[in-house]
């Protein structure tokens, strides 16, 4: 009797290790190269196996070639001292559990793209000096407020084509080095005020649901150069003069919204070195009163709007815009 539930207890505890830690690991192939740069090609049936033989070659770089790995488990990947390049994209990974790519110092590179993840949790990718982060094409929804916290090192992250609806500032803040944000092709609907007073780099927003862009979106501070912001192909109806007043941007894409008019000082609009509005359902005498406005200050060369103009140029009253 008592050997029998020992075995019952034994057994169920091996079934549940399994179950727990290798039941989504499927006949992976993987190749990576080591400290002196030999290239290895191995298939490998357990995430144990993997990283113990990761961690035995001294695998700087890896990547899975064959195979899916629909959940990722705290320490799969950790206490790897060399590791720099990881590359699991396209293997249908849907979770990815805190801590599990914990103590991977030398990790910079790190590409997810074209999985299935929709959670990031903290404690994931924070507290890493990884310097590229692709996460593009995944059924993203819910990033935490701190899932990038303490990652000094970022240059570019990648977000694009995913379901986010919301930004957090937390995300964008104690990144000196961050250049690249792409959140093109997600659900975002409003940015709100100061989301970006931490970040002033090009972002790229292009083809969102953004209806609402609040004032003092680059924060409240008198003059804040920022870098390139992608809004086009938005739902932007209401362009106001607060927005980007004050800022001096080097691009500002506000093509394919929902624009009919702008009131206001024009100045306080076209800040940027080039300003896109077009393709816009501008209402002719407005954007009219614009063009005027533009070539009269010498800001034509820098506003784009080919198309419409066009489009509202049946009279033939519209000065010839250089662009
Ligand atoms: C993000 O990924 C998309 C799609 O793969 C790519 O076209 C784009 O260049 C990337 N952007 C950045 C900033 O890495
Ligand atoms: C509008 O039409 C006039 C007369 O045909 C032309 O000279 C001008 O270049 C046109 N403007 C634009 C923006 O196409």
């Amino acid at each position: 009797m008592f050997t029998r539930s020992l075995t019952l207890i034994f057994l169920a505890t091996y079934v549940l290790s399994v179950l727990s830690h290798d039941i989504t690991f499927n006949n992976m192939k993987i190749e990576y190269v080591t400290v002196d740069g030999k290239q290895v090609t191995v298939e490998i049936n357990s995430a144990s196996r993997l990283k113990n033989e990761l961690y035995a070659a001294k695998a700087v770089r890896v990547r899975i070639l064959e195979g899916s790995f629909p959940v990722i488990y705290a320490d799969a990947f950790s206490n790897l001292p060399v590791l720099r390049d990881l590359q699991l994209s396209g293997r249908e990974v849907e979770e990815i559990h805190s801590g599990a790519f914990n103590n991977v110092p030398a990790l910079v590179t790190m590409k997810l793209s074209r999985n299935k993840i929709t959670t990031i949790n903290e404690e994931v990718f924070s507290n890493s000096k990884i310097r590229l982060l692709d996460l593009d094409h995944n059924l993203i929804e819910n990033i935490s407020p701190h899932a990038f916290d303490n990652m000094p090192k970022l240059e570019a992250l990648n977000l694009s084509h995913n379901k986010i609806k919301n930004l957090h500032p937390e995300w964008f803040q104690g990144k000196p080095k961050l250049g690249g944000l792409s959140v093109r092709h997600n659900q975002i609907e409003n940015l709100p005020s100061e989301i970006f007073a931490n970040y002033h780099n090009d972002v790229d927003l292009q083809n969102n649901k953004i209806k609402k862009v609040s004032r003092n979106i680059f924060g409240s501070d008198d003059k804040i150069v920022f870098g390139q912001l992608w809004l086009g192909y938005n739902e932007i109806e209401e362009w106001k003069e607060d927005f980007v007043k004050g800022g001096e941007v080097r691009a500002l894409m506000m093509m394919a919204n929902k624009i009919q008019c702008l009131e206001g000082n024009y100045e306080n609009f076209f800040v940027a070195l080039q300003t896109y509005i077009d393709d816009n359902p501008w209402d002719c005498e407005c954007l009219l009163k614009i063009a005027k406005w533009a070539v009269d200050n010498q800001k034509d060369f820098g506003i784009n709007v080919e198309n419409s103009a066009k489009k509202c140029n049946s009279t033939g009253d519209f000065p010839t815009m250089i662009i």
